[in-house]
């Protein structure tokens, strides 16, 4: 399945910045407030791409990006709903409490007709993109131990200076 994402939104390039510093670090980014487009409800708030009963990733992603999430939400979570043949007939994304995203809460499903639901966790700003297609992305993904807080390593100015760095090599590369 091709997955599709507007690469001219911001939202997308933060995504993607986000992954470049979580691959390289392996540590959750903690965004400040001062430095994302729009103001936080809270400190150290953070956002998931939500949508409601979307048709399929495309139309996910494009009509209903990234918002932020309310407190007591830590995760991101994806619904994906697929027909016999894998294709998609139902994408929904939220932001999660902790109860709703558990080792247990993820994985797919099989039903007699054929059809397939999925469901992924994961953890971080705008970290679901994607959808779970199967049994290998349909997993719980935390950066952090299971139900324990987190804190970044890097103070917000070695962040933004990595950020800057990353998004002037992007740009040149567009
Ligand atoms: C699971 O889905 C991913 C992404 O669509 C694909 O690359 C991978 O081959 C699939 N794995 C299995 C076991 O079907």
């Amino acid at each position: 399945m091709e997955i599709r994402v507007d690469v001219t939104s911001y939202s997308f390039l933060v995504a993607v910045i986000s992954h470049l510093l979580q691959m390289a670090y392996g540590q959750d980014i903690k965004w400040d407030a001062a430095y994302t487009p729009s103001s936080t409800p809270f400190p150290g708030s953070m956002k998931c791409w939500t949508c409601e009963e979307a048709s399929d990733n495309y139309n996910c992603n494009r009509w209903a990006p990234d918002v932020y999430c309310p407190q007591g939400t830590k995760y991101c979570h994806t619904l994906h709903r697929m027909n016999g043949e894998g294709g998609s007939v139902m994408v929904r994304k939220k932001c999660a409490a902790v109860e709703d995203c558990t080792p247990n809460t993820v994985g797919c499903s099989i039903n007699t007709d054929g059809s397939m639901v999925c469901i992924a966790c994961c953890e971080g700003n705008i970290c679901n993109p994607e959808v779970p297609t199967n049994h290998t992305t349909a997993i719980f993904a935390t950066i952090t131990p299971y139900d324990v807080g987190s804190s970044s390593h890097f103070n917000p100015s070695v962040q933004v200076l990595l950020v800057t760095l990353l998004a002037a090599v992007l740009f040149r590369h567009l």
